[in-house]
Order: C-alpha cells, then sequence, then structure tokens
C-alpha cells in the first residue's frame, strides 16, 4: 500500500511499515545510478531549495544531484556567506526562501529540532539532512538499503556501534530505524560517550547494551557502524586521541571478533588512522562507497514522494529512464 508522508523530519515516528515501502521505492531508483543517462524529467519544472547551515559533503551533494536527476533545479543557501552572517534569524531566511517558491526545503541544522520548527511554520515538505545530535534521518535510509541489498533482509541482525555514540544523530537514525526490525545493538566505545540513557533509545523487541571494551562488543556482529569522532561537538575534556586510536580504532585484527561476512559501515566523513584503520576502511568488508551510491537512490524517491504530493511508483518512473530531461 503506497503511503504518503508531509515531511521526513526523522526515523523515530516511521513504521517499520513506512520504512520498507521507502527503500522500495528506492530499490528501482539504484538502477538509474548505473545508467548511462542519469537524468529523468519526473520533477522538471519544480525547485528544491537546499539550505545547509553546517557543513556537508556528501548529503549536500547527494541531494543536489538527486534532484538533478529528476529534472528538478536546486536553489542553494551558502549559510557561510549569506545575510545570516548580517544577523538574519533562521526563520527569516526560510522564510525568504520559501517565497522564492521552491517545491520542498532540505536542511541541515546544528540545533536539535530545527527541520521541526521551521516544518511549523513553511508551507513546503521539509526534509531533515542532519539536525544536530538529534536524528539524520536519511543517512538511516540508505545504511538500511546497503544493508538489505547485502544481507536480504533487516530482520534481528547484531549491530555494533563504535565511537561517540552519545553526539552521534546517524547513530540515533539508525537505532531507531533497524531496531524497528528487531535488531540488537551492542555500544561501544569512551565511557562518556556511552551514557546509560541510550539504553532507552531501544525500540519494543529490540535491545541495547553498552559494553566498554571494543573487542568484546564486536563478537558476532553481523553489521559495524563505525562513528565519527565528531570534535566540534565535544564540549567536555577530550581523550588524547592516541589513546582513542590504541582502545577503540576499527583495525582488521579487532574486526575478525566480528562475524566473518560483517558489514562495515561508515557514515562518513571518515578520519582515517583515528575511528578507522584505512586497511578496514579499504577493506572488503566496507561498504563505505556503496552507502554513498545509495544514497542517491533513497533521496531520489523522498524527492519524488515529497514534491509531487501524489502517490508515484518509482518503477514507473523508471520507465522513462534514457528519456532525459534538457
Ligand atoms: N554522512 C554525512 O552526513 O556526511 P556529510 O556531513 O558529508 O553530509
Amino acid at each position: 500500500m503506497p503511503h504518503r508522508f508531509s515531511h521526513m523530519l526523522g526515523i523515530e515516528p516511521l513504521t517499520a511499515e513506512q520504512i520498507t515501502f521507502i527503500l522500495d521505492q528506492s530499490k528501482p531508483l539504484q538502477e538509474i545510478q548505473r545508467h548511462p543517462l542519469k537524468k529523468l524529467a519526473t520533477l522538471r519544472g519544480k525547485s528544491a531549495a537546499l539550505a545547509f547551515f553546517e557543513p556537508s559533503t556528501r548529503t549536500r551533494i547527494s541531494f543536489a544531484t538527486a534532484a538533478a536527476r529528476l529534472g528538478a533545479d536546486t536553489m542553494n543557501l551558502q549559510a557561510e556567506v549569506s545575510s545570516l552572517r548580517k544577523g538574519e534569524s533562521l526563520l527569516d531566511t526560510v522564510r525568504t526562501l520559501d517565497a522564492m517558491k521552491p517545491d520542498c526545503l532540505v536542511m541541515r541544522h546544528s540545533s536539535s529540532g530545527a527541520p521541526h520548527f521551521v516544518a511549523e511554520r513553511i508551507g513546503i515538505p521539509v526534509i531533515n539532512a542532519g539536525d544536530g545530535t538529534h536524528e539524520h534521518p536519511t543517512q538511516a535510509l540508505l545504511d538500511a538499503l546497503t544493508i538489505r541489498d547485502r544481507r536480504g533482509t533487516l530482520a534481528g541482525l547484531n549491530v555494533t556501534i563504535l565511537g561517540d555514540v552519545l553526539h552521534s544523530r546517524v547513530a540515533r537514525s539508525n537505532i531507531h530505524l533497524l531496531g524497528k526490525f528487531g535488531c540488537k545493538f551492542t555500544l561501544s566505545g569512551p565511557a562518556m560517550w556511552l551514557p546509560r540513557e541510550l539504553e532507552c533509545l531501544a525500540p519494543q523487541g529490540s535491545s541495547i547494551r553498552r559494553v566498554p571494551r571494543m573487542e568484546e562488543a564486536l563478537e558476532g556482529a553481523d553489521v559495524v557502524l563505525v562513528l565519527r569522532v565528531q570534535q566540534e561537538r565535544h564540549h567536555e575534556a577530550a581523550l588524547a586521541l592516541d589513546e582513542y586510536v590504541l582502545l577503540y580504532q576499527l583495525t582488521p585484527e579487532r574486526l575478525r571478533r566480528a562475524q566473518p561476512d560483517a558489514l562495515v559501515l561508515h557514515p562518513g566523513p571518515m578520519l582515517r588512522g583515528l575511528e578507522i584503520d584505512p586497511a578496514v576502511a579499504d577493506g572488503p568488508q566496507s561498504c563505505v562507497l556503496e552507502q554513498v551510491t545509495n544514497g542517491l537512490a533513497v533521496r531520489m524517491a523522498l524527492l519524488l514522494m515529497l514534491m509531487l504530493g501524489t502517490p508515484t511508483d518509482a518503477s514507473d518512473v523508471m520507465k522513462g529512464a534514457g528519456h532525459a530531461a534538457d
């Protein structure tokens, strides 16, 4: 049954059925990334406003590319050279963008809840591209698509999440998403980044345990999600980086504790040599670049669902592949 979405602000309120629907809609759109002609005309005449108030490489370019491949234009706010620097508020900034009549707003902001605040005040769909330490829904969806493709299912997997869980919106969205499919989570990293409250995130039918010793946390893992050490969000006395490498870096030796075919995911940007050994980042179990490619399909699916405003089957859209928009 098709689902309709007004916004895409987070994974937490979604059901497993809605998530499966989004992933299923993304499947046919994976094909176009391999097609010699990558441009469709489905969203010709539509515009997506991209407002990133925090740095981004993958998510911003992925949304811009996804929009272009569907034939839509993009309006790009460059926060660092915008009138925000002159003191304009977030709300006045997004209302100004809205007055230029885009058909959706994709936004990233350092404050948790900022996209929700904006969504209540403008009349177009808002997509959360990462808000503070709260959620990064499209990252979790592209991670899930990658895992489901490789494993054939999301159900009941053992997922180990390594590193700075406390500050990670990626970890939160992944726990909300995979937990709805009965995955079990083991969190590992420095104790200050693994507060007990994180256990409350586990959706019904899921569980979270905290295991500070990384070698133990990796035992039997089907999926290993490595997080970036987010130095920009650390207000407490940080762990010495060489100590972090010694105790918590994912090395080939440590990875051998996981299932032999365990998948290694990292949302990027990766800090090679800090949270991940380059031999793992570039190794056969790494899904890092596949995640990036899958991001295009997931974001195309969401743009279609939100910008067309009518239920659309992505398989039908793909029938137009090869008929490029001008
Ligand atoms: N994964 C992710 O959000 O990367 P960017 O910060 O480069 O967008």
